[in-house]
């Protein structure tokens, strides 16, 4: 294969990828985003494929050299096992599985880095900038060992295999910086060793096997900051962290590009580590969180838990045909959407209540938390889904000074996000997080099957209001017994 096919198809892969975010940034053309990314990274897969099995060639001279049979298929056959896999899971999870899968993507990314990066060095130096190799090798293992550990953290947490409250270790703050400051002094030293001591040209560990040393020591420490950082995040503060390890994949992608010498590697993982990064601070300023507390593992934060269970009072409960009767009446209704609407797949039935009570001339409303469910945007799909029109679905900051002056609020599966802890008890764990004022609402019926907490593991004080209802049971088969109570 020729190096400019090669190059012109990297060119379009990367202005595809670009495309695709572009398409994302947007309910509109978010299908046509993925379709787009979904085409490049079919470009990117099939060039690299070819370009490794057949060979690159610039001006009739080999750039790399074709593939032995057996090289042909120790790259086919995994990738024929990991694509059997791949789409197996896909078809699979259920939309609520979607951020645990996600985690344990990134900790694959993670994983690969680290490997990429082992390889290359135990092969030996390059012929040339041999220093700028160790540096890109070392910071790209570092930064794959942390997305790697901190991901599967995340995913346990994310599936609930592991209790999501913060883990608080004496003098925390201490051992990340420790840790970050081990790196930084293993790096200098690992790029300025004579290259004696590193291994050699031939693939042999040079005098006393120092690099190696150096690199496994580096590689431990890097994967228990990664177990650290993420243990350290309390439930509310995951969604940012999701985005943050999305970002470090990136950034592990890319360094592994520079490893391989990759440009499209680089292109990919550079796009996927700033629109993570940039993600995480959007879902920052919009949780209240400082971003570089988040990163650092709860740095800063004074390892708060979940509170002790307070004593509200009475809740009072409700049937399907009262709150039939209580929407006829109103005029104007918010849904406030949460993560209990994804577990019980009530969008459909949500969509259908919502259209029967346009049709009676009820200004109906949707109220989209920005971690609402488990994942960015988690209503949103699941509403577009449903066919909901995207005119009445607002972001928090659009509604939610219109509660005040709403008949009937109906938060199905919600919990966390409209906690108003948040706002009046400093001790909270989500204290800080603005969060949907339901409230201050006319009237307010709370779809969920228990008095259980949210997965923030919080108590709601909102149950206990004496505008508050419970309407207990599953939220899909509630939501159509109201339908059919119209
Ligand atoms: P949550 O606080 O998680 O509460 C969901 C509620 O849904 C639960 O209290 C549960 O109560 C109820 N529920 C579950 N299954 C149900 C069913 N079949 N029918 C009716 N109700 C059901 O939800 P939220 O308000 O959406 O808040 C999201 C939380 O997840 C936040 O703490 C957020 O920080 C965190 N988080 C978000 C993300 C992103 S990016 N969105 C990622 C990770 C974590 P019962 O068990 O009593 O039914």
């Amino acid at each position: 294969m020729s190096i400019s096919l090669q190059q012109g198809a990297f060119i379009i892969a990367g202005l595809l990828f670009i495309l695709a975010l572009a398409g994302l940034s947007k309910h509109e053309t978010s299908k046509r985003g993925n379709i787009l990314g979904s085409i490049g990274m079919a470009v990117a897969l099939i060039i690299t494929v070819l370009a490794t099995l057949l060979g690159v060639k610039s001006g009739g001279m080999a750039v790399t050299e074709a593939l032995p049979i057996w090289g042909v298929a120790a790259i086919l056959v995994p990738m024929a096992l990991g694509a059997i896999i791949g789409v197996f899971r896909a078809l699979r999870v259920e939309m609520t599985g979607m951020p645990e899968l996600i985690a344990l993507f990134h900790s694959f990314v993670g994983l690969a880095a680290v490997l990429v990066g082992w390889v290359s060095y135990l092969e030996g130096p390059p012929a040339t900038n041999a220093g700028l190799h160790y540096g890109e090798l070392f910071v790209g293992v570092f930064i794959g060992a942390v997305t790697f550990t901190g991901s599967i953290i995340a995913y346990l947490k994310l599936s609930a295999k592991m209790k999501s409250a913060p883990l608080a270790l004496p003098h925390h703050n201490l051992l990340n910086l420790a840790a970050i400051i081990a790196f930084v002094g293993l790096t200098v030293w690992f790029v300025i060793l004579p290259a004696s001591h590193h291994v050699t040209a031939a693939g042999e560990a040079g005098g006393g096997s120092t690099g190696i040393v150096l690199l496994a020591v580096m590689t431990g420490i890097a994967l228990l900051l990664g177990l650290h950082l993420v243990a350290a995040i309390g439930g509310g503060d995951m969604p940012v962290v999701v985005s943050m390890l999305n970002s470090y994949s990136g950034w592990a992608a890319a360094a592994a590009g520079f490893t391989l010498g990759n440009d499209l590697l680089i292109i990919t993982g550079a796009l996927v580590g700033s629109s993570g990064a940039y993600l995480s601070y959007i879902m920052c300023k919009a949780m209240n969180r400082s971003f570089i507390s988040v990163i650092m593992g709860g740095f800063g934060s004074d390892g708060a838990v979940v509170g002790e269970a307070k004593d509200y009072g009475e809740h009072r409960e409700t049937t399907a045909p009262e709150v039939a009767d209580l929407l006829k009446n109103a005029s104007s209704v918010i849904i406030a959407p949460g993560y209990g609407m994804a577990v019980a797949q009530a969008q459909g039935a949500v969509a259908d209540l919502t259209s029967k009570l346009r049709t009676r001339g009820i200004d109906v409303r949707f109220a989209i938390h920005p971690v609402a469910g488990r994942l960015p945007g988690h209503m949103n799909v699941l509403l577009a889904e449903a066919k909901v029109p995207y005119d009445i679905v607002f972001e928090m900051d659009e509604i939610n000074e219109d509660f005040s002056a709403t008949d009937v609020v109906l938060v199905i599966g919600a919990n966390d996000t409209v906690n108003p802890a948040a706002l009046d008890d400093p001790s909270s764990p989500i204290a800080g997080m603005p969060v949907l004022h339901v409230w201050e609402a006319g009237q307010v019926i709370i779809f969920k099957r228990s008095m259980a907490t949210g997965y923030a593991g919080v108590q709601n004080p909102l149950f206990f209001n004496e505008n508050s209802a419970m309407l207990f049971g599953d939220a899909k088969v509630r939501v159509e017994d109201i339908i059919h109570n119209l």
